[in-house]
């Protein structure tokens, strides 16, 4: 079933230097967790949301993102005629959904990757998932934010509780707690722990309304030299507002690369062909240890 969000934009523009030299010709969402790419699972998880149109924001080094959504046809030919159709279905199960890309020319910011899909997006409330943000496929997460966003019409964005030291690794959040949900007061881009005004940062999901674009539109470099959704977020605040979601489920900080390899052992240890063989693995390298 549709539902009310119906678009989402995946940026997939970043340089990915925290894994260089794997980064340095291929894309960071290509990388695998077992099996699947990075972007893959975002994918999946918009669609298991309802929401059917997707644009990709890609950037230099990225068409093997376009080719990896592509239908393979001779890659189906070999497969059908060996008769390994369950790798057949595993391939096929995108091949009705379709992409728009959208490239960034320059990796100015996770903000400005946002603002290049305006013309995409028009006048409507958008979702944006960040790739190297895993979520537990089991946790419905963006069905929750999409429900608060139905009722508030509202700006909605997923949280976290970090450890103080990590916040000027993420945006951080002031607000008042409502039931389950945060209204937001302020937001603050990798602040300096002693100047944090929580410990609540913004993770890779957001429901967007349009007015963001407007925001975008107008923003100036903000931490790290980028142009910051952070920082777009906080002046929309002046104008419309904007809830938050602690997140329930598991997530991965798959951009980095120690949440990469619990993901991938997370995921492993999921997998009915894999788990009893890295279990095992894992048991006898801990008592080395
Ligand atoms: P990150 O902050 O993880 O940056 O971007 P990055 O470049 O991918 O990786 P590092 O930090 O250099 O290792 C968060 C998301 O925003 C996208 C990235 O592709 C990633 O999905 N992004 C970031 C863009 O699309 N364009 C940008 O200019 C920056």
């Amino acid at each position: 079933m549709q539902s009310v969000i119906k678009k989402v934009v995946l940026p997939a523009a970043g340089l990915g230097t925290r894994f260089l030299p794997a980064t340095k010709a291929s894309p960071k969402e290509m990388l695998p967790i077992v099996d699947k790419p990075l972007i893959q699972y975002a994918v999946e998880e918009a669609i298991s949301a309802g929401i059917d149109e997707f644009v990709i924001i890609t950037g230099k080094n990225k068409r093997t993102i376009e080719d990896h959504f592509d239908s393979a046809y001779r890659l189906e030919e070999k497969l059908k005629s060996s008769g390994k159709q369950k790798l057949l279905e595993e391939i096929n199960k995108l091949n009705d959904v379709h992409f728009a890309y959208i490239r960034q020319k320059s990796a100015l910011g996770l903000g400005h990757a946002i603002y290049c899909a305006k013309p995409f997006v028009g006048k409507e409330p958008f979702a944006v998932i960040l790739s190297d943000d895993i979520i537990d496929p089991q946790y419905p997460l963006l069905a929750e934010m999409i429900n608060i966003h139905k009722k508030t019409k509202a700006t909605v964005i997923a949280l976290q509780e970090v450890p103080k030291e990590e916040v000027n690794r993420y945006g951080i959040i002031k607000g008042i707690k409502k039931g389950d949900i945060y209204k937001i007061t302020d937001l603050v881009e990798k602040p300096k722990p002693q100047l944090a005004p929580s410990n609540l940062a913004i993770i890779g999901r957001y429901i967007l309304t349009p007015s963001i674009f407007d925001a975008l539109e107008i923003q100036k470099p903000g931490a790290g030299g980028e142009i910051q959704l952070t920082d777009a977020l906080r002046d929309l605040l002046n104008k419309e507002e904007i809830f938050g979601v602690i997140i329930k489920g598991q997530r991965y900080d798959a951009g980095d690369k120690l949440g990469f390899i619990k993901a991938t052992i997370d995921f492993a240890l999921k997998n009915p062909e894999l788990s009893e063989g890295v279990s095992q693995y894992i048991k006898e390298k801990a008592k080395e240890l």
